[in-house]
């Protein structure tokens, strides 16, 4: 009797324990992967709503195509590149990293570090005060997972990062807003185009290593758009609505190299670790055919004053065209959520010609097998 009746509550306890963990712990497996974002403004889901500075999208008609129809801090009308992809792997958009909601479980969906305005050199934006620049992204980085291991411990936390999907969006600005910034800029009076496109890889690459260490095992790197033909520099820059040709030739000579410094990085980790996506390409799809792709025009930008609404930042008094859909670019610099849409579609299934060496649809279904 003694016997039975120890057995009887172990029983029940066992009982128990089998009917919690069979509540918890198919959630936490049947998780979509983790998700990660560092870079810029392409890709800042509102971390800049909580900094002093002047790159900010937090006043409408930022979000005016979002589920809230609300500013959030994203670049876009709507979802940014980043949601796209969240959605894609069927995971709720990553939290920006200095949000207060992020804690307890929400840790789990991963985080997003980018900051608008931020480039791959510390110099870059500057004219931005106070934004979270790359080294930082990545110090916070190291900080989540700090706050991870207190959370589920170091062994799982090394298996949620490792298990994870990376998405790297920065560059742009390192030309747009520092090496072409004002005419005879300090570094363009320092370097050569060549040679600081060369500047800006070896230390791209450097930023790429370290978030390797940190854990990363896929990267999703994005390259520059066509920069010289944003709505902005066709303002500025440009001549009767051709694209500026020194920007054009910056993104040209750096996104080739790009790929190559992934290509020798992989090649020297023994893995697929980044993947390059071929954004320039993608955007050049629509730029130069944007009717094949339902736009009116990919030259003025929804939002904005002045010559193709390219002068001067997206604000309640600017231009607004009544269907985003129509338009290639929201602002002076961001695609419309159309074409973030567009450009998402092809991350996900594009050929060889968009993702090198391999697309996301590809990663995901080898991921899922190992
Ligand atoms: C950028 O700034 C950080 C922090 O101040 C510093 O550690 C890093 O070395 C700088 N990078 C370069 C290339 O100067
Ligand atoms: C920038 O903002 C962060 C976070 O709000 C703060 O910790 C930091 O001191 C600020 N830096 C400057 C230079 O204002
Ligand atoms: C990319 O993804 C699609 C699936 O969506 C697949 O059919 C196709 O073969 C892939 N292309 C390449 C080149 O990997």
């Amino acid at each position: 009797m003694a016997t039975l009746s120890s057995f009887v509550p172990n029983i029940v306890f066992v009982l128990v324990l089998i009917l919690v963990l069979g509540i918890i712990v198919p959630r936490v497996e049947a998780r979509p992967r983790a998700f990660f974002v560092f870079g810029d403004s392409l890709v800042d889901n509102g971390n800049n709503n909580y900094l002093h500075t002047n790159a900010r999208a937090d006043s409408p008609p930022y979000g005016i195509d979002y589920p809230t129809h609300r500013p959030t801090g994203r670049f876009s009308n709507g979802f940014n590149i980043a949601d796209l992809i969240s959605q894609r792997i069927g995971a709720k958009s990553t939290l920006p990293y200095l949000s207060p909601q992020l804690k307890g479980y929400n840790l789990l969906i991963g985080a997003n570090f980018a900051s608008a305005g931020i480039g791959i050199l510390n110099d870059t934006g500057a004219q931005f005060m106070n934004v979270t620049r790359m080294h930082t992204q990545l110090d916070y980085f190291k900080a989540y997972q700090r706050r991870m291991t207190a959370l589920i411990g170091a062994t799982r936390t090394k298996r949620l990062v490792n298990q994870a999907l990376f998405l790297m969006t920065v560059g742009g600005n390192d030309f747009v807003n520092n090496y072409y910034l004002v005419p005879s800029s300090a570094r363009s009076r320092q370097y050569s185009l060549p040679q600081y496109v060369k500047l800006l890889i070896c230390e791209y690459r450097k930023h790429l290593q370290r978030l390797y260490n940190l854990g990363a095992r896929r990267v999703l790197v994005t390259g520059s758009g066509p920069l010289g033909c944003a709505p902005a520099e066709l303002a500025g820059h440009g001549r009767n609505g051709h694209c500026s040709p020194k920007l054009q030739l910056g993104a040209a000579l750096y996104n080739p190299q790009l790929v190559k410094m992934l290509q020798g990085l992989n090649r020297k980790l023994g893995r697929d670790i980044f993947i390059a996506a071929n954004t320039a390409q993608m955007h050049k799809d629509f730029v130069t055919h944007p009717r094949a792709y339902g736009f009116v025009t990919s030259k003025v930008a929804c939002c904005g004053q002045g010559p193709y609404n390219g002068v001067g930042v997206c604000r309640t008094f600017s231009n607004l065209c009544p269907n985003r859909n129509l338009y290639a670019f929201w602002d002076q610099f961001h695609p419309s959520e159309k074409a973030n849409r567009i450009i998402v579609h092809r991350i996900m299934s594009g050929s060889t010609r968009y993702m090198k060496p391999m697309n996301l649809s590809t990663i995901l279904a080898l991921d899922a097998t190992t």
